[in-house]
């Protein structure tokens, strides 16, 4: 196995040795660059050679607060009780244990977990469209959310067992949520999950075209007249994260949740990657203007302390039995002390207005990439952004976005670099910066970004 190796990052290089020697490649997505991090600080990764790198993914769209914010870290450690009112560490150091918030509560309830749940359901229910989401089931990661939502759908009724969901959606690796994941070209598919489009070509830049729901609707009638009444459930994204950026009309998940309701099927909208701030709405649910049965939420929910949800109608999750949906990690209370932490900062900063203001920053920088020829295509909204690689030279679309990757880690000489993730759908470069960069950082890193692509533009052109 070739292991990535970067001249004079002695440090990082020994590291990445002994991952490559010790874990299987598999466990992390490919980038060329395999950034070692060694600390990071809002929106500045460091690397263990002294590299300063701008976080534009925010982990995967996790720190959407920046990395290690210090009112939010001050908060999180005052609900734990591991630092008193005056900020101390709360234990004694003459005894070997003290008094604070148990990292376990499992077959027991704690007081943090119930106030994370009212919180979140009083976030969710802010605006009316949230009046469905009525319960939460915590769970760690996105994809046990989606699994747990999907359970409690077909638990509903067992002669209901078709699931519908969105073409080159991404739910998750395991279980149920890797069955909605994709489309019926990936091999063993669960027999129970049926495909239906999602308005790509209709979302191919920022600036949306007109939306013609005829053949969505025709689509929908045949699925209908195929299944009937064995369809329970249809589950999709806001926009396609992992599919490449694809930020549908409004229009469409309005088509879909009306024909959902005329026919009594659960509509499930997966915003682990969009919740808290990232469609430059608190939730996507309420940017596109529909009601789900039930949201899957995720990654930015505990700024980077694993915890995940699925939220939505009572009478629905009422079907599961005592047991059913539980896990070693549901409701842990420190993932719920960070859901508390994180909406503490939601609800008293002016974040997503923030956000807001950022996108047009980003669009004029992001769409400025295309005078170099190696971007085609910027897609995108609040914080959340996707840039389509051109082919150039030899090279096909997907090596431009690699070599993209690896020359923004190495920067335009200045001192810093972009740490980016790698390639979605083959060929699309994923922009997400934690949603605190000021104006001015975001103006510095998009210049900088500039740089880079241009000078390998000359280079390979
Ligand atoms: C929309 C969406 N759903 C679910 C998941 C799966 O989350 P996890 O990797 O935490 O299981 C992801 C992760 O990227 C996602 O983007």
């Amino acid at each position: 196995m070739n292991v990535i190796q970067f001249p004079g990052e002695e440090l990082s290089n020994a590291t990445r040795k002994s991952l490559v020697a010790n874990e299987p490649v598999a466990l992390r997505t490919y980038t060329p660059t395999q950034a070692v991090l060694k600390s990071s600080a809002g929106i500045f990764h460091f690397t263990a050679d002294g590299r300063r790198l701008y976080d534009y993914s925010s982990g995967v769209l996790v720190a959407n607060l920046g990395h290690n914010p210090v009112r939010w870290t001050k908060n999180l450690l005052a609900r734990m009780g591991w630092h008193n009112s005056s900020g101390q560490f709360a234990g004694e150091s003459n005894e070997e244990y003290f008094p604070a918030v148990p990292l376990t509560a499992y077959n027991a309830i704690s007081e943090v977990e119930a106030q994370a749940t009212q919180r979140l359901l009083a976030s969710l229910q802010k605006s009316t469209l949230g009046n469905r989401l009525q319960q939460v089931m915590w769970a760690a990661s996105g994809s046990e959310a989606v699994q747990k939502a999907l359970w409690a759908c077909l638990h509903r009724d067992e002669e209901r067992d078709i699931i519908l969901a969105t073409r080159f959606g991404f739910h998750g690796k395991k279980g149920l949520a890797g069955a909605v994941t994709g489309s019926e070209r990936d091999a063993d598919r669960d027999p129970r999950v049926k495909f239906i489009a999602f308005p790509m070509q209709e979302c191919d830049d920022h600036s949306k075209t007109e939306f013609d729901p005829a053949p969505y609707q025709q689509e929908l009638e045949g699925i209908w007249n195929q299944f009937g009444s064995r369809i329970n459930c249809l589950i999709t994204e806001p926009y396609l994260g992992g599919g490449g950026s694809y930020h549908p009309p409004a229009a469409y998940l309005q088509l879909v949740q009306e024909w959902c309701r005329q026919h009594d099927i659960l509509f499930i909208l997966d915003e682990v990657q969009a919740n808290f701030g990232r469609t430059g709405e608190m939730y996507a649910f309420e940017k596109y203007g529909i009601e789900p049965d039930f949201v899957c939420l995720g990654k930015g929910l505990g700024n980077g302390v694993p915890v995940s949800a699925a939220a939505g109608r009572a009478d629905i999750m009422r079907s599961l039995k005592y047991g059913e949906a539980s896990d070693t990690w549901s409701a842990n209370p420190l993932g719920c002390a960070a859901v508390l932490a994180t909406l503490d900062e939601f609800e008293s900063t002016d974040i997503i207005a923030h956000t807001q203001s950022l996108t047009p920053i980003f669009l004029a920088g992001l769409d400025a990439l295309k005078e170099t020829g190696l971007v085609t295509r910027v897609r995108g909204e609040g914080m959340v952004f996707g840039i389509e690689c051109a082919e150039a030279g030899s090279l096909h679309a997907g090596e431009v976005a690699n070599r993209i990757v690896q020359a923004a880690y190495l920067g335009d000489g200045s001192g810093d670099g972009i740490h980016l993730l790698g390639a979605l759908a083959g060929k699309v470069i994923r922009i997400s910066p934690p949603m605190t960069i000021t104006h001015e950082q975001a103006k510095t890193s998009l210049q900088l970004l500039q740089n880079v692509v241009s000078k390998l533009a000359s280079e390979l052109t």
